[in-house]
């Protein structure tokens, strides 16, 4: 080694480099574009001089010294004026052969340069850091300038005038100190780097110099080279720690695509894919394929299939629309809701699971917080870190009062505002959500609205395209089906039903069915248009004040091109539409609307109880006690047959309407299947 070293200069080799080729010409171009630093990506110089690019690894803080004088050298053959108004040429390394997992960082990484990859989670503004403090001693009046280095602001020891040489006290002058631009970040393991059922680790970063402050924006994924260190943190009066905390000093950033990391697929894979894609029944293979070990609940897998593909965004020049989906599940204790949303978050390509609480002090959507030191610094919540992917949030009812109101504008706009604490920023937060929520009386209350059953208020839930309800209704027939269900999984400790498509293909599918952007057919507008108008004509007439609203229209054209991109079709048919208007009905009439008379009323529903659910219920029980004097006790089947026939009243409807009479106490059940009045 040591021989090595002085056989060759290592600023010669680099100058050999800089020389030639491509960053010859790079350098002699940067008094154009006035930058302070050049890019030099790490495979070339490895190519170059492998012995020389391995020993930058290992001790960087010489070697990225030894690179920045070489090609500033080199500035001064190709752009003399230039290189004398700079004091200095930085070389910025990116691309390094390997990345290093966040998790594994440790002693052995000290003092090496090595690149990460993570989200941006938190960011400080940008601010000064003295360089070259200028301390005036207040006994003689001498300006010491003193290089500044480590966390602290160092003052001179001593006086440097040899008449004063006393120490102190001294003043510190701002005009004649020296300041660069700085930034800390800090950087968070992807989900998609994250070993199953880990919670994701963070590192700060350190960013000095204009050229890479403010490039990357909390809940932006990025790749950082960078020098390790470890500095022991300091407990007042005890004196410094023993354990060392890590951090990054960044000498790059790139800022990488948002989009999941989708490897092509293989020849082999594509294949599969296609062939896929090409059976009738995929969209029964692919719903029958989402949680097959949670039983039942048909609709909501298909309302997942949708959320999973997504509808296609629009970007106007004046306006843009989302194309990803909101659902929400509203449901009693215990009926699957967070296995459901655990799947989904495991499943999809970008998928974040949280609480409706989130997993740090942003929430869901951003905070501005107080670092250690007193800075404040933007944290990006799960619905910023999930961006282009989709989060799974469970008890969503108990989120922060400041989630509350950023929310509404995360869900529509895609975007989280900030403006708090001197940071004003907008962060993207283009993220499909599928949320829980338990009912605020305990148990889902069905002929109360949906606005008294959950306690969120409704111009959230009127951005969610889709919402249902699972409720806990014990039904002898279900429940044996079901507990057999159970049941089963337990014995065996398998699923008693086989997912038709593996986990795997299934992402991989999903990945691909993103790159095509189905449109709208002919047909399919019709249809769309014709419900649409069906609906709004319909409550004109009844003189109700608002019907279905154009967002309503909006989850309609999402639903059915979701459909189509199940199938990778480029056009949206009309079975789409037909297929998103049905579950859009079932959503509709799940949440109390009655559609079967056509008075769709979305404000009525939601937030006052609709006047035709009391009419039903006193139909019944009109029904009921004309039944009653004919035969002393009414058969349940009989009731709901006859309401059916004589008061078109469907039969779920009539259903959810005596349970919930016999809930309240008006009717009994006085032998099984046999009701009553009290
Ligand atoms: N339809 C079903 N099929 C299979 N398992 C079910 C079904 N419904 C509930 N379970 C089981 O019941 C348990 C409770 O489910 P989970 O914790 O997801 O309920 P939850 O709806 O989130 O309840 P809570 O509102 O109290 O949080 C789980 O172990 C789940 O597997
Ligand atoms: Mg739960
Ligand atoms: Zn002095």
């Amino acid at each position: 080694m040591a021989r090595e070293l002085a056989t060759v200069d290592p600023q010669e080799r680099f100058l050999d480099f800089f020389k030639k080729g491509k960053y010859r010409q790079k350098i002699s171009q940067i008094g154009i574009t006035g930058r302070e630093s050049i890019i030099v990506d790490f495979e070339e110089l490895f190519g170059f001089d492998q012995r020389l690019a391995e020993r930058l690894l290992e001790k960087p803080d010489d070697f990225l010294q030894h690179a920045g004088n070489a090609a500033y050298a080199q500035l001064g053959i190709e752009d003399a004026e230039y290189a004398s108004k700079l004091e200095k040429l930085t070389v910025r390394i990116v691309n390094l052969l390997g990345k290093e997992q966040l998790r594994k960082l440790g002693s052995k990484q000290m003092g090496k340069l090595i690149m990460v990859e993570g989200i941006v989670v938190r960011a400080t503004p940008v601010r000064p850091m003295v360089m070259n403090a200028a301390f005036r001693c207040k006994r003689c009046g001498t300006i010491n300038q003193v290089e500044q280095t480590g966390q602290f602001l160092k003052a001179p020891p001593v006086c440097a005038s040899p008449d004063c040489g006393r120490d102190g006290p001294f003043e510190f002058v701002q005009d004649e100190s020296t300041f660069i631009d700085s930034q800390d970040l800090r950087l968070q393991e992807k989900p998609e780097d994250l070993p199953p059922g880990q919670l994701p680790r963070t590192l700060n970063v350190k960013l000095v110099g204009s050229e890479i402050v403010d490039l990357a924006r909390p809940g932006d994924h990025v790749s950082i080279v960078g020098v390790v260190r470890a500095f022991a943190p300091s407990r007042p009066g005890i004196g410094k720690l023993r354990t060392f905390i890590l951090h990054l000093d960044a000498n790059s950033l790139e800022v990488l695509g948002k989009e999941p990391e989708t490897r092509p697929p293989s020849p082999e894979e594509e294949e599969k894919i296609l062939a896929l894609s090409k059976d009738p029944e995929v969209h029964k293979k692919i719903m029958n394929s989402i949680a097959p070990s949670i039983y039942g609940y048909e609709h909501i897998k298909e309302a997942i299939m949708y959320l999973l593909f997504g509808g296609v965004s629009k970007s106007l020049p004046d306006i843009t629309i989302r194309g990803e989906m909101n659902s929400l599940l509203i449901g009693d204790p215990g009926t699957a809701k967070s296995q459901l949303l655990q799947y989904v978050a495991k499943i999809a390509p970008r998928g974040l699971y949280t609480s409706g609480r989130g997993t740090t002090a942003a929430g869901l959507t951003a905070a501005v917080v107080r670092e250690k030191g007193g800075s404040m610094s933007l944290e990006a919540g799960a619905l910023v870190l999930a961006d282009k992917g989709i989060a799974c949030i469970d008890e969503m009812d108990k989120m922060r009062p400041e989630d509350r109101v950023a929310i509404h504008e995360a869900m529509e706009q895609h975007t989280v505002s900030v403006a708090k604490g001197g940071i004003v920023a907008t962060l993207n937060a283009r993220t499909a959500m599928l949320a829980a929520a338990n009912p605020a009386l305990g148990r889902y209350e069905p002929h109360r609205t949906v606005a008294e059953n959950i306690s969120l208020p409704v111009t959230i839930l009127s951005r969610f395209d889709l919402i249902f309800v699972l409720r806990d209704v014990p039904d002898r027939e279900a429940d044996a089906k079901m507990s057999e269900h159970i049941l089963e999984i337990h014995r065996r400790g398998i699923s008693p039903v086989e997912a038709q498509i593996d986990a795997d293909l299934m992402r991989k599918y999903i990945g691909y069915s993103k790159t095509i952007k189905p449109r709208l057919s002919k047909a399919a507008l019709k249809h769309l248009k014709e419900f649409y108008l069906a609906m709004r004509s319909a409550s004109e007439t009844e003189g109700s004040p608002v019907a279905i609203t154009a967002r309503q229209l909006e989850s309609l054209v999402r639903i059915a091109e979701a459909r189509a991109r199940v199938a990778l079709r480029k056009e949206v048919s009309s079975e789409d539409a037909e297929a998103a208007i049905a579950i859009m009905k079932r959503s509709l009439e799940e949440v109390g609307i009655d559609l079967s008379s056509y008075k769709v009323d979305i404000d009525l529903i939601m937030t006052g109880r609709p006047k035709s659910v009391r009419d039903k219920m006193q139909v019944i029980l009109s029904v009921l006690i004309e039944m009653e004097k004919e035969t002393g006790m009414v058969e349940k089947a009989a009731l709901v047959s006859e309401l059916e026939l004589k008061h078109k009243i469907p039969r779920a409807e009539t259903e959810r309407m005596i349970w919930q009479l016999l809930r309240e106490g008006t009717i009994y059940e006085h032998r099984e299947g046999y009701l009553k009045k009290t």
